[in-house]
């Protein structure tokens, strides 16, 4: 893929907005010799997301841009993502929606998870809307993210049975389980095409 030079691995920056499980993760995972990429940068839209302090534990730069000027907060985190010479962008929890012009810039290089079977349950409150459906199953979805919200291209999903007792906490907690393991095989996938 166009995102892997040479012998070099990949660099990401990792957009959060939250907890930033994924985030920890995904750190982690980058420190293994199997991984294709490092983290660079952590850029979180809240000041207040708890991932940020996975910033100071791991020795990673971080930069908060708020988005209430989105076309500028944008422009701003491009430059630094040239600068940086970031070669991967890896949404984890990020609940804000990039413009159709950021993702130009990045095309085919910003990768997203979401906690549902996409293209079933886009957008917010997947777990209650899932058990509201009396569904069987759901899981969650690696993709490229592109202009439409939850919709680029499918990399990987995992499939989890819901079971009789579920709320939608105990959902999300067996589906981030499950998140925890795709978002780095799916990586390394993309790594490999
Ligand atoms: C994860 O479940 C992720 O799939 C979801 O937010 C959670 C973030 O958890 N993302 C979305 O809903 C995006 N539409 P984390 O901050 O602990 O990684």
């Amino acid at each position: 893929m166009a995102i892997l030079t040479g012998n070099k691995k990949i660099k990401a920056a990792v957009f959060i907005s939250g907890t930033g499980s994924n985030l920890k993760n995904l750190i982690q995972f980058s420190k293994k010799k199997k991984s294709p990429f490092l983290v660079k940068l952590i850029i979180s839209n809240n000041l207040k997301s708890k991932g940020l302090r996975f910033a100071k534990i791991f020795k990673i730069e971080k930069k908060i841009f708020k988005f209430k000027k989105k076309s500028l907060d944008e422009k701003k985190i491009l430059k630094i993502l040239k600068f940086k010479r970031i070669d991967l962008i890896c949404l984890a929890g990020f609940m804000k929606i990039l413009s159709k012009n950021f993702i130009k810039n990045f095309k085919g290089k910003i990768l997203n998870i979401h906690p549902s079977l996409l293209p079933n349950y886009k957008g917010l409150n997947t777990h209650k809307r899932v058990l509201l459906n009396k569904e069987k199953y759901t899981g969650c979805t690696v993709h490229f993210v592109s202009p439409n919200l939850d919709s680029g291209k499918i990399i990987m999903q995992k499939k989890i049975k819901i079971k009789k007792d579920d709320t939608p906490k105990k959902l999300a907690k067996r589906v981030l389980i499950e998140e925890h393991k795709l978002y780095p095989k799916a990586i390394l996938k993309i790594s490999k095409l």
